[in-house]
């Protein structure tokens, strides 16, 4: 085994004596044959041993712990069974991922249904449907949820999302914790305690915790540690009015790696850092401890997730660059176009090839900046050689569109040396399917 990105990869990832990439000792390259390319492949039993680590780490150091998994990383309705099956929560931001969640069976008591600008027949649906937890995130919202409840003559539970002003140090597209962000009710301006005084008084509306989320992807440990901190401070005054926290949560966020040099935090870290503090400042600030809700959306799927191109054109341009074009591209992974994403890859038919050249990796779509690796090393790369991009499984799919009208990949779920299909190729048929003359 001469895969040094092995980390990047599903847990059971090798190479055969075709000298092909293997996950769960099925041949990748004869996946690809099969189910045509790009193709993203899944492997259930990394999600769920890294399901179950989020559990288990969080639960030893704080049982009282809820993972909800935040579905906008990979939603589908095999996935939505996983982790039914797998007793996470769901943290849902959209009508639609209620709506699949729901259709796959998972209870909608255990969603936690965020956004910053929930539509009022997204919220009038998610009380019908019984959703468990609105994450309330302005004052609009919070006016519209209590007399919406009070229409139906409900009390629904809800969170208020705080912006604590904690810079993560993440791409600027997805940092939520500072002043200047669009979302939740800030603390630094006074907005966030009118807030908590007005759900306090509002008929129809159980306040039952408090959220805030920092952004994501976050490689540090220490603004959890700070935001903690901040905001237990800031709440006791109210923990003494009469807030009765009953759920805290410190959202997601948590890093994978896409590139060797730059390997994330164990989840035991994360676990360790988050846990000790809630700890230590409930014990401190002599108030009950909550029980804990993470949101683990990347880290729970990204590494389990390939995507899989087949090689077409190659362009050599003499003392520049040389541009491998892949039948993918920013239609299924717009990461390295929207935030300068950086990816590793691997020839998946040359895994045993010690050459190397530089290249860059292309895609399809009708703009230049359709790049999903700049000058990468990899073996001589010919027309028809397979690649394999890893860390695939987080906001690829989810963010994928139909641009150039290029259908959207098929999707694989590997379980125990089987592969099956659990989302089929895009067809021209639905490229249509919508339109009406
Ligand atoms: N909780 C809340 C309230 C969130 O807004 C998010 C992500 C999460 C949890 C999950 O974060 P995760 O654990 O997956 O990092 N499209 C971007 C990421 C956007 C994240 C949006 N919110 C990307 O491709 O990097």
């Amino acid at each position: 085994m001469t895969l040094n990105n092995i980390d990047l990869f599903p847990h059971n990832t090798s190479i055969n004596s075709s000298g092909n990439l293997t996950i769960d000792n099925l041949d990748i390259n004869a996946l690809a044959d099969e189910f045509g390319t790009p193709l993203y492949v899944y492997d259930e039993a990394t999600i769920r041993s890294i399901a179950k680590e989020y559990k288990n780490m969080f639960q030893n150091l704080y049982p009282d712990t809820k993972v909800a998994y935040a579905s906008k990383a990979f939603m589908s309705l095999s996935m939505a069974k996983i982790a039914k099956e797998e007793k996470l929560s769901l943290d849902v931001v959209s009508g639609g991922e209620v709506s699949i969640a729901a259709k796959s069976g998972f209870p909608t008591s255990e969603m936690y249904f965020h956004g910053n600008n929930k539509t009022p027949q997204e919220l009038s649906e998610a009380i019908d449907s019984g959703v468990g937890t609105i994450v309330v995130d302005g004052f609009h919202e919070l006016r519209l949820l209590n007399q919406i409840a009070k229409d139906k003559n409900v009390v629904q539970e809800i969170m208020l999302r705080l912006s604590p002003s904690v810079d993560a140090h993440t791409h600027g597209h997805t940092t939520t914790g500072i002043l200047d962000v669009k979302f939740g009710f800030s603390i630094e301006t006074g907005e966030s305690s009118q807030a908590i005084d007005e759900s306090l008084n509002s008929s129809n509306l159980d306040l039952k915790g408090i959220h805030f989320h920092l952004g994501s992807p976050i490689f540090e440990l220490e603004p959890y540690s700070t935001a903690i901190d901040t905001v237990l401070d800031y709440l006791k005054p109210f923990i003494e009015k009469g807030l009765n926290l009953r759920e805290f949560s410190p959202g997601g966020g948590f890093a994978i790696g896409y590139v060797s040099h730059e390997p994330p935090p164990p989840i035991s870290a994360y676990a360790e850092t988050i846990t000790s503090m809630l700890i230590k400042k409930c014990d401190d600030l002599n108030i009950p401890t909550p029980t804990l809700i993470i949101e683990p959306g990347r880290s729970i799927v990204g590494r389990a997730g390939v995507a899989i191109y087949t090689v077409g054109v190659i362009k050599d341009i003499p003392n520049v660059r040389t541009y491998v074009s892949v039948d993918g591209g920013m239609g299924d992974n717009i990461r390295p176009a929207l935030y300068g994403s950086k990816y590793e890859a691997v020839v998946v038919n040359k895994m045993t090839n010690q050459s190397r050249e530089t290249i860059t990796l292309a895609g399809k779509y009708c703009e230049s900046g359709d790049l999903l690796i700049k000058d990468i090393s990899l073996p001589p790369v010919e027309s028809g050689d397979r690649i394999a991009i890893p860390a695939s499984g987080a906001y690829c799919l989810s963010m994928s569109s139909t641009y150039n009208m290029n259908p959207r990949p098929a999707v694989v779920m590997i379980n125990q040396g089987t592969a099956r299909l659990i989302r089929r190729r895009e067809t021209y048929e639905d490229l249509m399917s919508l339109d009406l003359v």
